[in-house]
């Protein structure tokens, strides 16, 4: 329909067509919203010499016209590559963007690049001063280990830092730089994490949060009722992971909230239990918020990506915010989303789903939707117990005990993307586990069922959600379906699970959507409300083409 490609998504970020992988430099500035992405202008796939920034604009985070790209491959100080990289909004107001640039002699550098005219909104035209790089390779810093330059912010001393990943001695490491001007810039001799066993890591992001209440930041504030949060993405797993600490301003040091997951990242927290990798966040000043942005590669072949002619989408941005713990952060859709709600089916009243309950949510598109849902659990009685071996690898466990084996407490979820016969389908579920005198429960996404086609990565996600289920006997679920993304929000944004579909049906029949229970024990459907999602103007616009 409309010639859209199956699998394209309507209201998730994509360039127009080609390749993008990470999000950079989200900012926002005279009333526009700024989202450059890692592009390759010249193909579907990833390739290394040639990456520039697209660069897309927007009113309202859902929309985008989409511009000239921002940053080239065309200095000596970038020739081979622009890679990622953060923007600034530096005192006055203009932004700078700083980023890694791969070099005449293919090793990677910091560059600086500004707006070549402040006043245009849009900010079409960025200039890469020719006094770049502005950090030179360090000497015990091996030539392709060291980028992606974050945010800056600023120390009570009036000093900028950033966070840039290396490895060092052969220890990924993030480093701290320092600088008065934004040019000149020096190197803090302890780095701000080090992470022996986790190889290369990449993409570093340092941001406070506040203790409490739910706005953001901007990524200079510390002081009291402000805690930080130390991101970074894993090569080796290809996963972001995240710790929640004090940063202490003038050593430049970061002691995690939860020192027992040790220093290597791998055991820190996760954003997102399914296909997302890279992710960066920005202060909203319009909104008062944090924003998170994410790259989800897609899961069938390069093949695939050629043929389709684009590859990689952006997940919605998020809102973040600091649970109540302490420790977890907690995500939701940006609201304007709810722009995009039309038509909508709800319930009338309570629903029991009993064992073995499957019923269809009739009445909106299934491949476009945005479903929300509350399952009450009248009792715990007959959760399973818990092998303990099982907390070790949740997302085995997901594929142990799926949405088709029956359990105590759960499995309960819905079932989406559906084809009519349901040899295809995705399920999104939870499962309550007992443990000595307490509870687990489990959150997972399972794709092994969600297309006939071989080749195409269909693992089950999955991941404990930190929830004390004794005080929350309703657990609430929300999800995103758009095409080829099924991103799932559970227990009120405290765990998220990204994944990418590409079902067979797709291409000739409707999808469709259940709610289900293959538990003993009966939950109630407190609330169900679903919509169909309008498709967004996302970069098909025409050329030159302004949001209002
Ligand atoms: C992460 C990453 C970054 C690098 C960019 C290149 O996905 O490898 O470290 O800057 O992609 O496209």
């Amino acid at each position: 329909s409309e010639g859209r490609h199956v699998g394209r998504t309507a209201y998730h970020f994509q360039p127009a067509k080609n390749w993008q992988n990470d999000p950079n430099g989200p900012l926002y500035y005279n009333g526009m919203y700024h989202f450059f992405y890692q592009y390759n202008p010249h193909g579907a796939l990833w390739d290394i010499g040639n990456l520039s920034w697209g660069h897309s604009v927007s009113g309202d985070l859902v929309n985008w016209a989409p511009l000239d790209t921002a940053l080239d491959p065309t200095a000596p100080f970038d020739i081979n590559g622009c890679w990622s990289g953060s923007a600034t909004i530096l005192p006055g107001g203009t932004p700078a963007i700083l980023y890694t640039g791969i070099d005449a002699s293919n090793e990677e550098v910091q560059n600086v690049a500004f707006p070549k005219n402040p006043a245009d909104p849009l900010l079409r035209e960025w200039v890469k001063p020719s006094y770049n790089p502005v950090i030179a390779l360090p000497a015990d810093v091996p030539g392709d280990k060291f980028r992606d330059p974050s945010t800056a912010w600023l120390g009570r001393d009036g000093l900028w830092r950033i966070a840039v990943s290396a490895e060092v001695s052969g220890v990924a490491s993030t480093l701290v730089y320092r600088s008065a001007d934004f040019l000149r810039w020096e190197r803090n001799a302890a780095p701000l994490h080090s992470s022996r066993a986790a190889g290369m890591v990449e993409c570093p992001d340092l941001f406070p949060v506040k203790q409490h209440g739910k706005d953001g930041l901007d990524t200079s504030a510390n002081g009291p009722g402000v805690s930080h949060v130390l991101k970074l993405s894993v090569m080796d797993t290809l996963q972001d992971y995240y710790m929640v600490g004090r940063y202490d301003d003038a050593a430049d040091t970061f002691v995690p909230a939860e020192p027992g997951r040790g220093d290597d990242v791998r055991n820190w927290r996760r954003f997102d239990y399914g296909h997302v990798y890279a992710s960066k966040s920005f202060f909203d000043a319009r909104k008062n918020r944090r924003v998170l942005w994410s790259w989800a590669n897609e899961s069938d072949s390069q093949a695939d990506d050629v043929a389709r002619g684009w590859s990689g989408v952006q997940t919605v941005p998020r809102k973040l915010w600091l649970d109540k713990d302490g420790k977890q952060l907690r995500q939701w859709p940006i609201e304007e989303i709810e722009t995009l709600r039309r038509k909508r089916v709800g319930l009338r009243r309570d629903t029991m789903l009993n064992a073995g309950a499957m019923n269809e949510i009739v009445g909106v598109a299934g491949s476009q939707a945005d479903v929300e849902v509350a399952f009450k659990i009248p009792s715990l009685e007959g959760a399973e117990a818990l092998d303990p071996n099982w907390l070790l690898d949740p997302q085995k466990l997901c594929g142990e005990k799926g949405a088709s084996v029956p359990g105590g407490v759960g499995p309960f979820g819905l079932i989406v993307m559906a084809s009519g016969d349901l040899q295809e389908h995705t399920a999104v579920f939870f499962r309550v586990f007992r443990h000595h005198d307490d509870y687990k429960l489990l959150m997972c996404t399972d794709l092994t069922k969600s297309s006939t086609r071989a080749g195409v990565y269909k693992p089950p996600y999955g991941g404990f959600v930190d929830i004390d289920i004794k005080e929350h006997k309703v657990i609430k679920l929300r999800t995103l379906i758009d095409h080829s993304v099924v991103e799932s929000y559970g227990a009120e944004g405290r765990a998220c699970i990204t994944a990418r579909v590409y079902p067979e049906h797709a291409q000739t029949s409707n999808s469709h959507l259940f709610v289900f229970n293959n538990g003993t024990g009966t939950v109630k459907v407190t609330k169900l409300e679903a919509w169909e999602l309008a498709t967004a103007t996302v970069n098909v616009g025409d050329e030159g083409f302004i949001v209002s």
